[in-house]
C-alpha cells in the first residue's frame, strides 16, 4: 500500500497531532511505502514570515525524526522540493467546480468569523487533492478534521478520471482510534486554538498546562462521568488500558478530585515525551543531516511525481510534442 500524509509547519506539533496523525505514521512506516512531508506551502496561508516558515519546518523535521520516524524506511520531505504539485493544482482547478470549494469547512469557518479569506486559503484543498493524487497515494492517514479534504480529492480524482481517462488513483483516509484530541479548554486541540500540549516542551511549563485544564465544578466527593472530562480523554491516551479501568472505576466513585489525574497526566506525559528530548536535542544539533534526509526525501517523492506528472500531461494534451 502507498501511504502519504502531510502536516503544515505553521507551529509547534502537539498531542492532537501526534494521537490524531503522527503515530500512526509512525507505525505504518513498517509494512508500507510511506511518504510524508512537510506541508509548508500549505503553511504560507498563516505564516508569512520567512524566518519563522524556516524555523517552523525544521522544527516539524526535528519532531518526526525525534519520534521515530525513520528516514530509510519512508520518503521524507518537504512538500515544496516537489514543486510539480503546484502544476497539478492547477490542472485540478480547471476540472473542479468552485461550489466543491465554497462547501470547505475550513473556508466557512474563517468566512463565518469575518476574516479575510486569501486564494491561498480558498485553493487549500486543491492543493492538497494535488499533494495526495501526485503520488498516486492508497491511504492518507489524517485526524478527523482532514477528511473531508480527502473526501473531496475523491471527488477531484473522479472529475478528473471522467474528463480525461483513469489517470489517478481514489485515496481512502485512516483515523486514529482517537480522530479528535481535546485541547486545555475542551475544544479540538489545534495550534491556532492556542489550547495545545505540544510535544517537546519543557516540563514546567507543561505542567501548568496540564494542571489548567478546564473541569467542571463537581466537588471532589461526587461521581464523575469520565466521558464528559478532558483530563481523562487525556489521561487515556497515555496510560496502560487497565490503568485506564482503574481511573474510571475512580471517576465513577466519587471521592477524587481533578487535580489528582491531571497529576498523573503530567507523570504519563513526562514518561513518554520527557524520555524524548534528548533525541529532539540530538537532531536539533544536526541540522545538515536534517537536511540531507530531507533533500534525499525529496528526490525520491519527485521522481515519482515526475512520472505522473507525465501521464498527467498527456492525458490533457500538454506535453510536448515529440519530433
Ligand atoms: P493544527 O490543527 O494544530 O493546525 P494540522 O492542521 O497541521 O494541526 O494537523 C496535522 C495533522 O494532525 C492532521 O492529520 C490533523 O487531522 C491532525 N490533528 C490536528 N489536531 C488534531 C486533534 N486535536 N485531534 C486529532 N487529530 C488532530
Ligand atoms: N491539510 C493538512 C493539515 O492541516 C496538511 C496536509 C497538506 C495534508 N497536504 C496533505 C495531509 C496531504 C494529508 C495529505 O493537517
Amino acid at each position: 500500500m502507498r501511504v502519504l500524509s502531510g502536516i503544515q509547519s505553521s507551529g509547534a506539533l502537539h498531542l492532537g497531532n501526534y494521537f490524531g496523525a503522527m503515530k500512526q505514521h509512525i507505525e505504518l512506516q513498517h509494512e508500507n511505502e510511506c511518504f510524508y512531508f512537510i506541508a509548508n506551502y500549505h503553511a504560507l496561508t498563516t505564516i508569512q514570515d520567512a524566518e519563522r516558515l524556516q524555523q517552523l519546518t525544521f522544527d516539524v523535521a526535528a519532531d518526526y525524526l525525534a519520534l521515530g520516524l525513520d528516514p530509510n524506511r519512508v520518503a521524507f520531505f518537504r512538500q515544496t522540493d516537489v514543486p510539480e504539485v503546484t502544476e497539478l493544482t492547477w490542472i485540478l482547478a480547471t476540472v473542479t467546480g468552485k461550489g466543491l470549494l465554497e462547501r470547505a469547512h475550513s473556508f466557512k469557518d474563517k468566512t463565518a468569523k469575518g476574516l479575510p479569506v486569501s486564494m491561498g486559503l480558498f485553493c487549500y484543498p486543491l492543493l492538497m487533492a494535488a499533494d495526495i493524487l501526485i503520488y498516486r497515494s492508497d491511504i492518507v492517514p489524517v485526524g478527523q478534521d482532514q477528511v473531508q479534504h480527502i473526501e473531496m480529492t475523491q471527488d477531484i480524482a473522479g472529475y478528473f478520471n471522467s474528463t480525461y481517462g483513469e489517470v489517478f488513483v481514489r485515496p481512502e483516509p485512516r483515523l486514529n482510534q482517537t480522530p479528535v484530541v481535546p485541547g486545555l479548554d475542551g475544544q479540538k486541540m489545534s495550534k491556532s486554538y492556542g489550547n495545545t500540549i505540544e510535544l517537546f516542551g519543557d516540563a514546567g511549563t507543561i505542567k501548568k498546562k496540564i494542571m489548567s485544564i478546564k473541569t467542571d465544578s463537581t466537588p471532589v466527593e461526587a461521581p464523575k462521568d469520565p466521558q464528559r472530562c478532558n483530563v481523562f480523554a487525556l489521561l487515556k491516551l497515555l496510560a496502560s488500558p487497565e490503568e485506564t479501568a482503574e481511573w474510571e472505576r475512580r471517576y465513577r466513585a466519587g471521592g477524587m478530585g481533578y487535580g489528582e489525574a491531571k497529576k498523573r497526566l503530567a507523570e504519563l506525559y513526562e514518561e513518554k515525551f520527557g524520555r524524548l528530548r534528548a533525541q529532539r536535542a540530538a537532531w536539533a544539533a544536526r541540522p545538515d543531516d536534517v537536511e540531507d534526509i530531507l533533500r534525499a526525501g525529496g528526490k525520491r517523492a519527485r521522481a515519482v511525481a515526475q512520472e505522473v506528472m507525465e501521464s498527467v500531461r498527456r492525458a490533457c494534451g500538454l506535453s510536448a510534442r515529440p519530433r
